[in-house]
């Protein structure tokens, strides 16, 4: 992975929906940068907190998501992203598990949840936000999702395999959790030595 550019930059402020409760005008909530956003890294402590319910889909969403696809395309093997992940803490995850086929379309969904899960299955896992790392991490095998879609729609996902597999790490990420939080005992020892070293780069 290219080394990280620190660059600040000074970005206009939207202000908040009066709509939206005081907490969720968090740190880069409502901002539009103007280039692209950069993914966070592990030890970075936005990717622990939980997110906030989008209240009402705006420009600043719908960039947001646009952003967000660009990011998670840039990125060789990227084919999931949470908002958490590029510095927002709104509801608000991309997918696109098959991002190699021209005819898939990304999934954006906006405050996703989980209905149910069914079955179980290991496979090997990575993120955007602990480059370099993998493990093989325990999930459902089928995960159905409810969440809106960003015309402000009611849908449903089902998902199986590798897509229930997605839905289930991106809506973690909502929840401050990440891939390495199921992971236990000694592997999480083993991955020790890693997660020390992306903690270090960070400060
Ligand atoms: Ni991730």
């Amino acid at each position: 992975m290219a080394k990280r550019k620190r660059k600040k930059c000074n970005l206009p402020n939207i202000p908040a929906a009066s709509s939206q409760p005081a907490e969720s005008r968090d740190i880069e909530q409502n901002e539009v940068p103007q280039g692209p956003r950069r993914i966070r890294l592990y030890g970075d402590e936005i990717l622990r907190k939980k997110a906030f319910p989008i209240q009402e889909i705006t420009e600043v969403e719908r960039k947001l998501a646009e952003d967000m696809l660009v990011a998670m395309y840039a990125a060789p093997n990227g084919i999931g992203l949470a908002a958490p992940q590029v510095g927002v803490l709104k509801r608000l995850i991309v997918i696109d598990v098959n991002r190699n086929d021209l005819a898939s379309r990304p999934l954006m969904l906006i405050n996703p949840e989980i209905e149910s899960l069914e079955g179980e299955s290991i496979a090997e896992e990575g993120c955007l936000s602990i480059p370099d790392v993998t493990a093989d991490i325990k999930r459902a095998e089928k995960a159905v999702v409810t969440a809106l879609n960003m015309d402000g729609e009611e849908i449903r996902v089902e998902g199986e395999g590798f897509l229930a597999r997605a839905l289930q790490h991106e809506i973690d990420h909502l929840n401050g959790v990440l891939f390495i939080d199921h992971v236990s005992g000694l592997k999480r020892q083993l991955l020790r030595g890693k997660l020390r070293k992306l903690v270090k780069e960070q400060s």
